[in-house]
């Protein structure tokens, strides 16, 4: 069905011109973003999302993001601009931040994955920005894994998942926050996040007191529940390894895994954890910006190292953590034992 000769080019004036020409033409090309790599089309053109959602193997009821460059364009795509969106959008625009708003009839359902409501995003990344430029497209884009995988954070990763499925990858180098944008919806005075992301609940405290983070952020939702984002639905960001979250001191994770774990079972701990076990290590960061970068790295690693489960040290769980957490639960298939 996909037959596609996948070609690899390095961010430059050319490359991104042709990105640009193929999306205009109907065509996806994966992007470079600051948070994740995107599967960019044309997010006006259905046949685009339509594409899209195939190449992902992506339910189609969930709905994709649309990226512009300025803030300004917002008004051609929505039927209302919510006074705390205007807000969002001074302070933390160009970023990693999706705005959920009511849709207007240039947006196909196809994009919308049904919905009467659009996400709207201002990418920072100087490529992804100059593609959006060159396509003179809106440009809808999801994360550009084959749906259920984690989440690309350089052209490799796209490559492995795409290849043969769409026609032109742009390597613009890893991703620098590496986990996917804050999406939010705005209520009555108050805003509430439905996939935590690098902009943290209280980074928005500066625009309302009124944050809520809404409970499927770290709650597994049931399949007969009502969701606020289609995404909450399902697994996601899974490796194929069998992860689980340790949660608790350093000293509590050090005695678990000494008595209950396998020779072969893999310890994944922040940088600088010094423990005395007989098993292998890897590390995912630091601090909480630092293991955003590195998580979804960390989960392919896992799967070409053949690692068959993985116990996880729990990450912070406000500001950035929020997000690691959020996406480390989910790989976990919400899987956490307290220590
Ligand atoms: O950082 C990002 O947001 C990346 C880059 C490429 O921009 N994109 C991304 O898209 O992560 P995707 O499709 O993988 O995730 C979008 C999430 C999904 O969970 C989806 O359900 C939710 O946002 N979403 C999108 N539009 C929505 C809407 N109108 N209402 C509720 N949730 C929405
Ligand atoms: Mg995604």
């Amino acid at each position: 069905m996909f037959n596609y000769h996948t070609k690899v080019l390095k961010a430059s004036k050319e490359s991104v011109k042709l990105a640009g020409e193929l999306i205009r033409n109907g065509e996806i090309v994966g992007i470079p973003t600051e948070t994740v790599y995107g599967l960019g089309g044309n997010a006006l053109d259905p046949a685009s999302s339509k594409k899209i959602y195939e190449a992902k193997g992506r339910p189609s009821d969930n709905p994709l993001i649309v990226h512009i460059t300025d803030f300004s364009q917002v008004d051609e795509l929505v039927s209302e601009v919510p006074d705390l969106a205007k807000k969002c959008a001074e302070i933390f625009c160009p970023g990693p931040l999706t705005m959920i708003m009511p849709k207007n009839d240039k947006i196909p359902y196809e994009t919308s994955g049904g919905l009467d409501t659009v996400g709207i995003r201002i990418p920072s990344d100087k490529t992804a920005r100059a593609i959006i430029q060159a396509a003179g497209v809106p440009v809808a884009a999801p994360s550009a894994n084959l749906s259920g995988s984690p989440s690309p954070t350089e052209a490799i990763h796209v490559y492995n998942d795409m290849n043969g499925r769409i026609p032109l990858i742009i390597d613009g180098e890893h991703s620098a926050v590496g986990v996917e944008s804050t999406v939010i919806s705005f209520e009555k005075n108050g805003i509430r996040i439905l996939r935590p992301g690098f902009i943290s609940p209280e980074d928005l405290t500066e625009v309302t007191q009124n944050v809520i983070v809404d409970d499927g952020v770290i709650h597994m939702i049931d399949n007969n529940t009502k969701v606020s984002s289609p995404g909450m639905k399902y697994r996601h960001y899974s490796p194929k390894a069998d992860v689980i979250i340790i949660d608790g001191s350093l000293e509590n994770y050090n005695k678990f895994i000494c008595e209950k774990a396998d020779v072969d079972d893999w310890c994944m701990v922040f940088d600088g954890d010094v423990i005395s076990v007989p098993n292998k290590v890897i590390y995912y960061g630091k601090n909480s910006t630092d293991q955003a970068v590195n998580l979804f790295s960390v989960l392919r690693q896992l799967d070409e190292l053949g690692v068959k489960r993985a116990y996880a040290r729990c990450p912070e769980k406000t500001g950035v953590g929020l997000a690691v957490y959020n996406r480390l639960l989910r790989a976990a298939a919400f899987q956490v034992i307290k220590v």
